[in-house]
């Protein structure tokens, strides 16, 4: 009889032990879930500090953006900023000082009102193998990579003392064409090394090739024992309502009045975020829609009805987001006459 209790209670504290391990593991598994979730509801600062530089997009950094974007409710603001032509073109491709002053003082200004910033690499055009935007500088195509992961260290080591709860990384807006998934695939790990000795828990945001678009997010391979990830997605279905008359995408002004949203636009929204939802699901990676939105090229009352469709159907699977932007030609405030499109914003915060 002892004997048999013994065994009885063996076997119990066995099994406490594996329930205990499970569920030890899945949180370990889920830990970048909470850190996404408070990305909530954001806004890309558009054409500020990824133009060449800054004021070349007509849009200056200045404390009136992150005031509107409190003002509004938003919880998160995306800053895009093209490092690249601010750094060095040989090694060890040092990052021009008065240019991390205006990323500091972004962040500053972010922290203070409680927001948190996502500070992310945007358009280094070459490293794309796209042609270089005016006032942009040339590298030698050898160095690209380590140019890039050279600038991820410094940024890294200069923002460690950061609050990890409150500023994020985003480690490439869009790679594609040149960015192939494997070169992707292979950078991103180079980079997340370069990151991780100085900021061992800073969430980090990948996306991926080509152009965080989520068909492509099978073929994305991230390092499994790093869970402080979070994985971007950019949704800008249906394509031909949101770029119509888009003076970057070829072939766009044939687009012009399209509408949205239909069922079938419904649906194929829908659709993808179901499948975006399935693939998170499946490798324990949480998502974040880091941008989506309409060209005001778009008819207006279109552009409110799918921005408020997009958001919602966002929402109702669960993924915080950022809408792209706050005061271009996307966006949802009119810099020129410091007014609100405020059915648009509407459409987002209320
Ligand atoms: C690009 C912008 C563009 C937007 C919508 C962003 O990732 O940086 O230049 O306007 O996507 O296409």
């Amino acid at each position: 009889m002892a004997r048999s209790r013994l065994i009885a209670l063996s076997i119990a504290v066995a099994l406490l032990g594996v329930a205990a391990g499970a569920l030890w593991f899945f949180s370990w598994l889920n830990t970048p879930d909470r850190a996404a979730m408070t990305l909530g509801r954001g806004i890309s600062f558009g054409n500020v500090l990824e133009a060449p530089r800054e004021g070349d997009w007509g849009l200056r950094l200045d404390e009136e953006l992150f005031n509107r974007a409190k003002e509004a409710g938003f919880d998160s603001i995306r800053l895009p900023v093209r490092w690249s032509n601010h750094a060095a073109t040989t090694p060890p491709y040092r990052i021009d000082d008065a240019f991390f002053k205006r990323v500091d003082f972004a962040i500053d200004q972010a922290v203070r009102r409680d927001l948190n910033i996502i500070v992310d690499m945007h358009h280094y055009r070459q490293l794309d193998g796209e042609p270089l935007d005016p006032n942009e500088q040339r590298v030698d195509d050898g160095v690209l990579e380590e140019r890039f992961v050279a600038m991820w260290k410094q940024i890294a080591e200069r923002y460690e003392a950061a609050d990890a709860r409150r500023v994020f990384f985003e480690l490439y807006n869009e790679p594609h064409k040149r960015l192939t998934a494997e070169a992707w695939n292979r950078l991103l790990r180079d980079a997340l090394a370069a990151v991780r000795p100085s900021n061992p828990l800073r969430p980090v945001i990948i996306g991926p090739a080509p152009y965080d678009k989520a068909d492509f997010l099978h073929d994305l391979d991230l390092p499994f024992f790093d869970r402080h990830l979070i994985v971007t997605i950019h949704l800008y279905e249906p394509y031909e309502f949101t770029h119509q008359g888009a003076s970057w995408v070829e072939g766009s002004s044939a687009w012009m009045n399209t509408s949205c949203c239909s069922d079938s636009q419904r649906h194929e929204i829908e659709q993808r975020l179901d499948a975006v939802k399935r693939w998170s699901r499946w490798h324990f990676r949480p998502i974040w829609v880091g941008e989506f939105g309409s060209y005001d090229k778009a008819d207006y009352a279109a552009r409110q009805r799918y921005t408020r469709f997009v958001r919602e159907a966002i929402e109702a699977h669960g993924f915080p987001w950022a809408y792209w932007d706050l005061a271009s030609h996307f966006g949802i405030y009119d810099p020129a006459n410091h007014a609100w499109r405020t059915e648009l914003k509407d459409a987002l915060v209320h």
